[in-house]
């Protein structure tokens, strides 16, 4: 394994029941003003809204609110909650929702504190956060992104056409509060979309060196099959209790900083969806699943050790009776016949996205191009698996 430093300041409360158990404590040394932030309504619909504001009430907090975070956040939306989280002198964000709820949030913490042109010196290049953002509580209505444990904010900026995000420590939520029961009013849609995020983490970070035995893979390993056998049992019962908590447990585990440790990672695909994303808004989990199995067929003789692990050990082929090359593409095709066992988008066009209204070889040109992967990609070869996904 290669050398490592392990820092995740977020603290987790898990489980049914944990909102009104542990956010009261949380918010006696918080200060008065909260901003409560969150999406489109869905929390008015299910009730989550109503016991969060009477909690707030009780504690004698005055509130700020920001609504109208919308999926895949843009940059003018994170100004708009700086400028309020300015003007109002808050001292928390009480960020109520999924992964864009909580990536605006943080993105909002930081630019809240900064004079200078926060998107330049923190999206579009690594920054150094030498300031105290302001403090974030993350409530999760919908699991996947494991946004609540890492700093990272995913931004996207309509101007400049750039889907952008970077893991500051310093914007790791200070309490991460995670009900089950709260995510079981996701659409089925939401819900597969996530969880086929989850497993998409994995794969990034699995697909990596070392390819050696190490502690990282192994986990993965098992998060990948859990994640796999839960989504399955959640998409039965959407109220399977046990299923939908692991779930979204899983979610967490493969973004909380653990399962990196010691590796390279990939990322690349996530790099091709936000490409993707910033030029058509598309569903963040339902562009990686049109990709996925695309990108595999073009990289996997280059990590063939791993490719074929991930058969044997994540889907259960027999390596028997099969070459190298025969049993990585075999995991490859088990991982593509998943996506649409779980009715997920296997085309680039079942989202909408056609050679006619998007340019993709703009889109592959702006795409970044990452190194810990196996093999570097190049614009080109972008564009031609944008085209193979059409
Ligand atoms: O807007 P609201 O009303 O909240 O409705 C949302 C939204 O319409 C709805 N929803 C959420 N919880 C619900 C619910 N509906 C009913 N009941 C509930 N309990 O679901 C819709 C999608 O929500 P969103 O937050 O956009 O989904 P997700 O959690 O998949 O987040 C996607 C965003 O996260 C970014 C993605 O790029 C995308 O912008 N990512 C963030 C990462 C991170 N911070 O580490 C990593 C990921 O790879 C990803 O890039
Ligand atoms: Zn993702």
């Amino acid at each position: 394994m290669n050398n490592f430093v392990f820092d995740n300041s977020t603290k987790v409360a898990f489980g049914k029941g944990c909102v009104r158990e542990h956010l009261p404590e949380f918010l006696e040394g918080c200060g008065e003003r909260v901003m409560l932030a969150y999406g489109g309504g869905s929390i008015k619909k299910n009730g989550i809204y109503d016991e969060v504001t009477q909690i707030l009430r009780e504690a004698g907090k005055t509130v700020t609110e920001f609504s109208g975070i919308m999926p895949n956040p843009t940059y003018a939306k994170v100004l708009e909650g700086a400028e309020l989280a300015r003007r109002e002198n808050v001292d928390l964000i009480l960020a109520v929702g999924g992964g864009s709820v909580m990536d605006c949030s943080k993105a909002v913490s930081l630019a809240a504190r900064y004079d200078g042109d926060a998107w330049n010196d923190f999206w579009r290049n690594q920054g150094t956060v030498d300031f105290q953002p302001i403090p974030v509580c993350v409530i999760v209505t919908a699991s996947g992104t494991g946004s609540e444990v890492n700093g990272e904010g995913v931004i996207t900026n309509e101007q400049t056409k750039e889907k952008l995000g970077r893991d500051y420590h310093a914007c790791n939520a200070r309490l991460a509060l995670m009900d089950p029961v709260y995510t079981f009013s996701l659409p089925r849609r939401q819900m597969v979309s996530g969880g086929f995020d989850s497993l998409s983490h994995m794969m990034e970070i699995y697909f990596g060196k070392p390819d050696g035995p190490n502690v990282s893979d192994d986990l993965n390993e098992a998060l990948m099959r859990g994640v796999i056998r839960d989504l399955r049992a959640s998409i039965a019962d959407p109220e399977d209790y046990d299923a939908r908590s692991s779930l979204m447990w899983e979610s967490t585990m493969a973004e909380n900083r653990i399962i990196k440790l010691g590796k390279s990672t990939d990322f690349e695909c996530h790099m091709m969806e936000h490409a993707l994303g910033a030029y058509t808004n598309c569903n963040h989990g339902e562009g990686l699943s049109v990709l996925h199995p695309v990108y595999y067929r073009h990289i996997y003789q280059d990590g063939l050790t791993k490719f074929c692990r991930f058969a044997t050990e994540v889907w259960g082929i027999p390596a028997e009776g099969r070459t190298k090359d025969e049993l990585a593409l075999a995991g490859i095709d088990a991982l593509a016949g998943f996506i649409r066992e779980i009715g997920m988008p296997t085309r680039l066009s079942e989202i909408g996205i056609t050679e006619e209204n998007t340019d993709l070889s703009e889109v592959a040109r702006s795409c970044e191009i990452n190194r810990g992967g196996y093999r570097a990609l190049t614009a080109e070869e972008i564009e031609q698996i944008y085209r193979e996904c059409l």
